[in-house]
């Protein structure tokens, strides 16, 4: 117990020196921007707090369950399978910076790593610090895709934290910033189960407005920072490019994506217009819009990334029904691996490389300044 203690006494002495810190930066940063700039920022995040699916996930899938701890996933970063659903890093490992980025567009921000898995939530002490990420890969809101806990139950794991006592409304309304991303796995179980896309544009309103439910939740919780992305482009990933040779995004799909992200930008303004006090709560990070930069600018836009043809995934499996990671009985690869992950936007058929995560957050980057 006392230890404990003493870790948490410890814990939020550090936390209020650096309030206090923090208040001078803010002060003189908003100061200096006063003319420029909405007031986005009135505390300094330090705590990220990640809900969602394998866009975001860093390792909360169990072993067992997820092709994400096979070769050859992790191999640019940390070199060896760790989870991440990429060759390395994926958009929590670099939204960390957006989240601030969002909240401080002017000042430069260091400290908020990575959030530690929720898996991994026993370790305790500084671990804690920065925050938490819940993401399961394979989810969506309903559960309809996976076994594995929903958007709604990712919350109550963060609800049931926050009365054990690990974070306290203090920090919960202090520094803390949330995260959801939602890249379409309700959509996939539906067409799989369902087939037709008669029934889509309603079941695209359910989707939303569960998205909106847990929007709500997280505010209630009182976070004041709580951002959630856009659905990116499904028609361009490599699962739907595969029939044109890679070479064309699928305009049906993208049609569908673009009613999805109409609606929770309505959603989002209409949220933020009931919000008393602070109309700037919720934010929304146009991830759409920043694969089609990337896409249509082939690379990063300071072109010191470029995709040859950024549709291409860059691990592949070599016949039909073989994913990026199968082998066969004998332990025999049943994928290729392109030569430098470093030059392909996506990884597998659904997900982006650490280089193809790394440019959409520099093209997110670039919007959020025009904010
Ligand atoms: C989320 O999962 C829980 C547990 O399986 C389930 O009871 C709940 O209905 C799901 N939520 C939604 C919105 O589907
Ligand atoms: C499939 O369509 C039926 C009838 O329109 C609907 O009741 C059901 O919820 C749909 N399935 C999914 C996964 O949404
Ligand atoms: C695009 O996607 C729709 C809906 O999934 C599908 O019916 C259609 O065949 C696809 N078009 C092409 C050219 O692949
Ligand atoms: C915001 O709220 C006001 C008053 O409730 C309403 O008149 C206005 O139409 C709302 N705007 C939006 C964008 O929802």
């Amino acid at each position: 117990m006392e230890p404990r203690k003493l870790l948490s006494s410890l814990f939020y002495f550090s936390l209020l020196s650096l309030l206090s810190a923090n208040q001078q930066v803010v002060d003189s940063a908003h100061h200096h921007h006063h003319h420029r700039h909405r007031h986005l920022f009135d505390f300094r995040p330090s705590k990220l707090f990640v809900f969602g699916d394998s866009y975001a996930d860093t390792g909360n899938i169990g072993r067992s369950l997820a092709g994400s701890w096979k070769q050859p996933y992790g191999i640019t970063f940390p070199g060896k399978p760790a989870g991440r659903f990429s060759d390395g890093r994926v958009l929590t490992d670099y939204l960390v910076e957006i989240g601030t980025a969002l909240l401080l567009i002017a000042a430069k921000f260091v400290g908020i790593k990575s959030p530690i898995p929720y898996k991994f939530r026993r370790v305790g002490g500084k671990h804690l610090r920065n925050g938490m990420n819940f993401a399961y890969g394979g989810t969506g809101v309903f559960q309809s895709t996976s076994p594995l806990p929903n958007m709604t139950t990712q919350i109550g794991f963060f609800q049931q934290l926050i009365k054990e006592g690990v974070y306290n409304s203090l920090e919960l309304q202090q520094s803390s910033v949330a995260l959801l991303v939602l890249s379409g796995n309700d959509y996939s179980a539906y067409i799989s189960k369902n087939g037709s896309s008669q029934g889509f544009p309603s079941f695209i309103t359910q989707v939303v407005n569960q998205l909106v439910l847990n929007l709500k939740m997280i505010q209630e919780l009182g976070l004041k920072k709580i951002a959630v992305t856009t659905l990116q482009p499904l028609g361009c990933l490599p699962f739907s490019t595969a029939a044109s040779s890679f070479q064309q995004c699928n305009g049906t799909q993208n049609a569908l994506v673009n009613l999805h992200n109409l609606l929770l930008q309505q959603a989002v303004a209409k949220l933020n217009n009931e919000t008393t006090n602070d109309h700037s709560t919720f934010v929304i990070l146009d991830l759409n819009t920043a694969f089609m930069t990337v896409f249509t600018n082939k690379g990063d836009h300071l072109g010191s990334t470029r995709f040859e043809n950024p549709l291409k995934p860059c691990c592949v499996g070599i016949s039909n029904g073989d994913v990026c990671g199968s082998v066969d009985e004998s332990g025999t690869k049943k994928y290729t691996v392109c030569e430098n992950p470093e030059a392909a936007f996506f990884w597998d058929t659904v997900h982006p490389t650490q280089a193809g995560w790394r440019s959409v957050y520099s093209a997110l980057q670039a919007n959020l300044q025009q904010l």
